[in-house]
């Protein structure tokens, strides 16, 4: 196949915030699947996303599929602005549509959703000016985050807030800073987990990847907060959670989180591939925070691929797999 791997590289700009970039690629994630994909047979060109003639190159060059990890470039819709080109060009891509991504990307819509379909998630509140009152029923802690980022972007320890002060300070930080409303939810005190989802053939749950922090107290970090993230695996900094897969939990949680994971998929409307992260609180009660239609596909640094080998599945596979699910959704093998 000729294949067109769209990606927006992560890159340094002094002039942005730090976590600006921070949803965008490593060259290194571009690298591995090119690799990947070309050890297949297939002949593949990586493209920026950032690339002025993009529209003009989909329309010269002839393509059979393009593998999609482009987070785009701003606004709630970035990650659809790749996929809507194509869209109207009527080229096949990976993964899912123009019109989930956009909605996934929503937090607060997302999970209005969620609540539709009687999927657990914490009680919430959208904040669009900050001045809005505050639902008396939500209880402190509360968690502040800006309503359309991923990559924990805008989410710190100062995120989790215990009184009205702190939280409309917060509030009103993320409103301004991030220039977009806030999200007011429930603190879920207990363990982080996420659940990977690969259409391959059937429909695969890959097991539960727990992700615990308590070998990282020195830092002061314990929940996946932008640092977290950002510096994952750093031992001067103490940011070194340790990761479990396949989670251990007893068979009838692990049976409800991946029914709730796979129901997760399907409300957003997902395809190929989706990763739902999900506290599980004290009382043994999942709640899912929120689907990630283009998980990080790092093939050493990322959540999704750390999954796919706990089910025996070679990075290789991995990508193939994506490929070949949105080959049979159009019709293509
Ligand atoms: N309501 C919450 N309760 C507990 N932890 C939360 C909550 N919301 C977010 N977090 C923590 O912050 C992390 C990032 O939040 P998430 O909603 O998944 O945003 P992102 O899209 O940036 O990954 C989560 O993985 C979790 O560790
Ligand atoms: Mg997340």
């Amino acid at each position: 196949m000729k294949i067109t791997l769209t990606y927006n590289l992560k890159r340094r700009d002094d002039s942005k915030r730090p976590d600006y970039f921070s949803e965008c690629d490593s060259e290194d994630t571009v690298e591995a699947i090119s690799t990947a994909l070309r050890a297949r047979g297939h002949t593949v060109q990586a493209l920026d996303a950032e690339y002025p003639q993009l529209i003009s190159y989909f329309k010269k060059n002839r393509i059979d599929m393009v593998f999609n990890i482009s987070e785009g470039k701003h606004g709630r819709c970035r990650e659809s602005q790749v996929p809507a080109i194509l869209d109207y060009l009527n080229i096949p891509y990976t993964g899912s549509d123009t019109f989930s991504l956009a909605l996934a990307m929503d937090k607060a819509l997302t999970k209005k959703i969620l609540r539709a379909e009687n999927i657990p998630t914490p009680d919430f509140q959208l904040f669009i000016s900050g001045e809005e009152k505050l639902n008396p029923d939500l209880k402190f802690p509360l968690m502040v985050k800006p309503n359309c980022e991923g990559s924990a972007k805008g989410i710190s320890i100062s995120s989790v807030v215990n009184d009205r002060e702190a939280f409309y300070n917060k509030i009103k930080e993320i409103v301004h800073l991030y220039q977009q409303p806030a999200l007011a939810e429930e603190f879920i005190t207990g363990r982080e987990l996420t659940v990977g989802i690969l259409e391959n053939i059937k429909t695969v749950i890959l097991p539960i990847l727990e992700i615990d922090f308590s070998t990282c107290k020195d830092s002061g970090e314990y929940f996946y907060s932008w640092r977290m993230k950002e510096y994952q695996g750093n031992k001067e900094l103490g940011l070194t959670p340790s990761f479990c897969c396949p989670a251990r939990l007893d068979r009838a949680t692990e049976a409800r989180i991946k029914e709730m994971a796979l129901a997760a998929h399907y409300a957003v409307g997902c395809t190929d591939i989706s990763r739902t992260d999900i506290r599980l609180s004290e009382d043994n009660t999942p709640y899912v925070l929120e689907i990630n239609p283009l998980p990080g596909l790092h093939p050493r640094d990322s959540n999704f691929p750390v999954m796919a080998y706990a089910a025996g599945m070679e990075y290789e596979d991995l990508i193939a797999a994506i490929l070949a699910s949105a080959s049979r959704r159009r019709g293509m093998n």
